[in-house]
């Protein structure tokens, strides 16, 4: 059984990688991005709402729409997979986790080594210098208390490159992994993507964890599950004292 596998898999890794993505956090009832029906954007357009050329010609629409996916999030809570995870960090020696949401949820669950890799939906930029900016207010589009521009969202767009410092950390964690787990992913936006072949090429034991399973562990360890469905059980089982059969 695969859950068993990876299970194995995890005990004897010195390192493990975990990379997720939106599907991680759709059993909190936070939507995906390419699901058709119910993904992002099945209903919005992407070149509308997250680049930064769609920003500079309309801040005010795709503040309004970060808006509306911050007060989603936090009406959200972490679900038992993110717990699992959060779990799952003393049960092997080194874990890291790599995720392509913004939501913040595996910190509320409890996680601490995570490399948010495109950004955080709760950090405000300024536009024009990119710095942090504190103690903004929710509501409509602020600016900038030091040089006026718009206050974007901490979030990495298309087109953007990925901050150096969440680079380096999520290639060094793929690429010095002895296991690697993807989970609700879609695993076609890169460099995140590119994850998977750097764990590979270290001759990582890859697995995925997705109900609509991509094929980007084929020949490794394939789950078709939920994130909950697996990583529950998965936990239960590393928890468990090793027997002899
Ligand atoms: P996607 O929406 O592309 O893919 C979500 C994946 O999660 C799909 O493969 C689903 O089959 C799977 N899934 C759905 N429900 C699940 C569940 N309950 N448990 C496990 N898996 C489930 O999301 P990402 O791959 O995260 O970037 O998208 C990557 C990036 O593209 C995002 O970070 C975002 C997006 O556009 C930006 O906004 C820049």
């Amino acid at each position: 059984m695969a859950i068993v596998e990876l299970a194995e898999a995890l005990r004897s890794a010195n390192r493990v990688c975990v990379l997720t993505g939106a599907g991680m956090s759709a059993e909190s009832g936070v939507p995906t991005f390419r699901d058709a029906q119910t993904g992002l954007w099945a209903k919005y357009d992407p070149l509308e709402l997250a680049t930064p050329e769609a920003f500079a010609a309309n801040p005010e629409r795709v503040w309004d729409w970060y808006q509306y996916r911050r007060e989603l999030v936090l009406r959200a809570d972490p679900n038992d997979g993110h717990r699992a995870l959060a779990e799952l960090a003393g049960l092997v020696s080194d874990l890291t986790i790599v995720t392509q949401n913004v939501d913040g949820l595996h910190r509320r669950a409890g996680s601490t080594n995570v490399v948010e890799f495109h950004g955080n939906l709760f950090v405000d930029r300024c536009f024009r210098s990119g710095s942090v900016v504190e103690g903004m207010q929710p509501g409509p589009l602020p600016h900038c208390p030091g040089c006026g521009a718009p206050i974007r969202p901490g979030v990495v767009w298309f087109g953007e490159a990925i901050p150096e410092d969440a680079l380096d950390r999520a290639f060094a964690a793929a690429g010095g992994c002895d296991a690697f787990v993807s989970i609700g992913t879609a695993a076609e936006v890169y460099p995140a993507a590119g994850l998977i072949d750097r764990a590979r090429r270290n001759n990582a034991v890859v697995a995925e964890i997705n109900p609509q399973l991509t094929g980007t562990a084929a020949g490794g360890i394939e789950i078709a599950a939920t994130a909950v469905e697996a990583l529950v059980p998965l936990v239960n089982r590393l928890r468990a004292p090793r027997t002899l059969n």
